[in-house]
Formats: C-alpha cells, sequence, structure tokens
C-alpha cells in the first residue's frame, strides 16, 4: 500500500497498474464485470460501481462491497 495520495483497495488492480496502469486496469475490469454480473445480480455494468468512467473512475459508495460480493479481491 502507498502511503501518499488514494491507495488502491482491492489486488486485482494492483495486480494491473503494477503492470501497465490505467489501460491494465480496464481490461482486468471487463473481464472481472462478466463474472460479476452472473454472481451478483445487482451488478449490471461499470457504472453499478463508478459513478463516472473517467478520468480516474470513482467508486460508488458500495462499490467495494460489491466487487467484493462478487467474487473480486
Ligand atoms: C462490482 C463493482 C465494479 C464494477 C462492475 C466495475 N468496477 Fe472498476 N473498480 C471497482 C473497484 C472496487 C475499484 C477500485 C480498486 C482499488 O482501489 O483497488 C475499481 C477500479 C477501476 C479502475 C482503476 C481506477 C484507477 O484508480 O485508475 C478502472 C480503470 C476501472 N475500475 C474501470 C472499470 C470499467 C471500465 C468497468 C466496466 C467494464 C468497471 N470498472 C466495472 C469496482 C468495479
Amino acid at each position: 500500500m502507498s502511503s501518499s495520495g488514494e491507495s488502491l483497495k482491492t489486488q486485482l488492480i494492483n495486480d494491473a497498474c503494477t503492470k501497465d496502469g490505467q489501460d491494465e486496469a480496464k481490461k482486468a475490469m471487463k473481464k472481472f464485470l462478466a463474472l460479476a454480473k452472473a454472481k451478483n445480480p445487482s451488478v449490471t455494468d461499470c457504472k453499478s460501481c463508478h459513478s463516472v468512467l473517467s478520468p480516474n473512475y470513482p467508486l460508488t459508495p458500495d462499490a467495494l462491497e460489491k466487487f467484493v460480493k462478487s467474487g473480486g479481491k
């Protein structure tokens, strides 16, 4: 975990950002979305968890909870 600025909360995005920044994060999220939809009916698209889709994808208040409930790490 970094001590400055926003820190990353999930293993998925932490790994992706270490590899290739936001591009890789988007790819990982798209894969994850397919799984999440199957597991958790309250997840329908990116906007189930992100209030805006750029430039830094702010999370909805329950995004992390949904993420974990949908099998995310
Ligand atoms: C079930 C909830 C959920 C869904 C659906 C979801 N995301 Fe995310 N997303 C998250 C969470 C939680 C994080 C924060 C990860 C972290 O901080 O470690 C995140 C982080 C990201 C990031 C990294 C943001 C940054 O800090 O640079 C991007 C990019 C992103 N998501 C894109 C998408 C896209 C594109 C979609 C649709 C294909 C999507 N997400 C769908 C929960 C979700």
